[in-house]
């Protein structure tokens, strides 16, 4: 204990989340820390789920609104969604379990861009955050707390909060201290440029200072973060990036990429992995990051040399990985910084760096507007993500899919997305398995044949049935035919597949 708190007044402050648990009370607005599976607090969610339970079995109504810096797990998002303690969530969630209760309407659930949720805490657009529950590796002499494996939105919510719970998880490597670039965004109006001129670029400390008065209770915990393993790379996602390397190689032959200038911005997901595998044997050199999270093909490249600095929010690692990194944290130092979500998202600053963005995606539509977020226009699956921040300010956004989805009656192109997260005036790039769709500088009519030749091969015969459909339409710029344009969601809906 006395290694990982260091502060003489918050050692008196320990106790079990079963006794912290006072400190949470019906309504309240809390802030929790964890990010794509990381750093989330590992103790205290069970504490309130059952202290919901209680109150529910009593006959009254209880439940508490929970703020995230963006996924979480089973332990956090999974056992609170069980016990319906949560009325309204933001913002990213894969968890399945609060899938189920916001698609059933049980939990409201705004999806906001994550590096401006912080920012909309700080400005007060969330109402009061009574709570801030935040995983550290250490609490130093000065009160002042280092983060674990994700920074998040720890410090916006640790400085709204009236009351803040500090779990101190001695899974997490004491070694991961001074990973952490920590900065505090001034408000509008006192705003300067961030000077953040390569991804390595340090601004702030490595702790997080609060009012140590605000600290109720500190919980020890001893776990792993979620570190779901990522699927072996198979033959369709080897395509697709191999497919997204030989655009790049492209960049590179036209000038304008250079091998040893390739700075990425790498979506969670199987294929964005993959992509980082074929790196691994790509000619890029010096391969940077200026990213959201750090994946295990990104510590495979910081390992064979290729990847020499990672800046992001969080990781996002396999057990396997997650081991790697706990073990060797003090070398990978030298390799990554974590940031707050509202630097390492921060538009002025992926403007200014310019990596290539690769995402993941649920439909493209024939003129490159992009849906991620929302399955057939309504069911939610886990959100914008940081997804928005980069592909409006990226070098060359891409977004990156298999052809089809559930076993090929779901077509990942179609005539027109259900839900547009990306307009067709971000979108430069698509890449699936049959080839890279490249929609830089084309007008919406010259982009449908690129599209539509890299759809799987049995869509193909339809999607050029709806444009011929929608070029008797009289307006010639996007042309549609509205009665037609939503047949591939409505024939999913009614018969289980896009097919006809
Ligand atoms: N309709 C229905 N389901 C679809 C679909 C579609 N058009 N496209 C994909 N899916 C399903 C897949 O079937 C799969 O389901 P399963 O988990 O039951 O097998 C799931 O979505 C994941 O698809 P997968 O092909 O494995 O790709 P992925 O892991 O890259 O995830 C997204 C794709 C869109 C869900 C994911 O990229 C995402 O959430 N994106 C938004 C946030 C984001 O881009 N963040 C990046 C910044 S970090």
């Amino acid at each position: 204990m006395s290694e990982r708190i260091r502060n003489q007044a918050l050692k008196s402050k320990v106790m079990t989340a079963e006794e912290a648990v006072q400190f949470i009370s019906n309504g309240d607005m809390i802030g929790t820390s964890g990010f794509t599976g990381a750093g989330y607090p590992k103790g205290m969610p069970a504490a309130i789920a059952a202290k919901a339970r209680e109150a529910q079995e009593r006959g009254e109504e209880w439940a508490v609104k929970i703020l995230t810096g963006a996924s979480t797990a089973p332990e956090n998002d999974g056992v609170l969604a069980e016990a319906d303690a949560v009325s309204f969530r933001s913002p990213f969630n894969t968890d399945p379990k609060m899938r189920a209760k916001i698609n059933e309407g049980k939990v409201k659930y705004t999806d906001i861009h994550l590096s401006e949720l912080g920012m909309y805490v700080q400005e007060g657009f969330f109402g009061h955050m009574d709570v801030a529950i935040v995983e550290a590796v250490a609490i130093r002499e000065d009160g002042s707390i280092v983060p674990s494996s994700a920074v998040g939105n720890n410090i916006e919510y640790m400085d709204a909060a009236d009351r803040i719970i500090i779990e101190i998880n001695e899974w997490q490597a004491a070694e991961l201290e001074g990973m952490h670039d920590i900065y505090r965004m001034p408000m509008p109006g006192a705003r300067v440029p961030l000077p953040i001129v390569s991804p390595g670029d340090r601004i702030g400390t490595t702790s997080i200072d609060i009012d140590p008065e605000k600290v109720v209770a500190v919980v020890f915990t001893d776990g792993p973060d979620r570190n779901a393993p990522f699927k072996p790379v198979d033959e369709t996602s080897r395509a697709i990036a191999g497919h997204l390397l030989d655009f790049l190689e492209g960049e590179v032959t036209a000038g304008r990429l250079a091998y040893d200038r390739l700075i990425l911005q790498n979506g969670v997901g199987n294929v964005p992995n993959a992509v980082l595998a074929g790196l691994l044997d790509s000619k890029f050199e010096n391969i940077t990051a200026y990213t959201e999270v750090i994946q295990d093909g990104m510590l495979d490249l910081i390992d064979a040399g290729k990847m020499t600095m990672a800046s992001a929010t969080s990781f996002c690692l396999s057990l396997d990985a997650a081991h790697r990194m706990n073990d060797d944290a003090t070398r990978y130092k030298n390799h990554i910084v974590l940031r707050p979500q509202q630097v390492s998202n921060h538009p002025e600053v992926i403007r200014r760096l310019a990596p290539i963005g690769i995402n993941g995606m649920i439909e493209a539509d024939i003129y490159g507007n992009v849906n991620s977020t929302n399955v057939a226009g309504s069911k939610m699956m886990n959100g914008i993500g940081g997804s928005g921040d980069f592909t409006r300010n990226a070098y060359i956004s891409s977004f990156v899919t298999p052809a089809v989805a559930k076993n090929g009656d779901i077509s990942a192109i179609v005539p027109f997305a259900s839900h547009v997260d990306h307009s067709e005036h971000d979108v430069k790039l698509i890449v699936t398995e049959y080839g890279y769709a490249d929609l830089r500088g084309l007008c919406p009519r010259d982009r449908v044949q690129k599209i539509i030749a890299i759809a799987d091969p049995e869509y193909r015969p339809l999607l050029e049935e709806y444009v011929e459909y929608a070029s008797k339409s009289k307006a010639r710029h996007t042309p549609h035919d509205l009665s037609r344009a939503f047949e591939f969601h409505t024939r999913f809906l009614e018969t289980g597949s896009m097919k006809k």
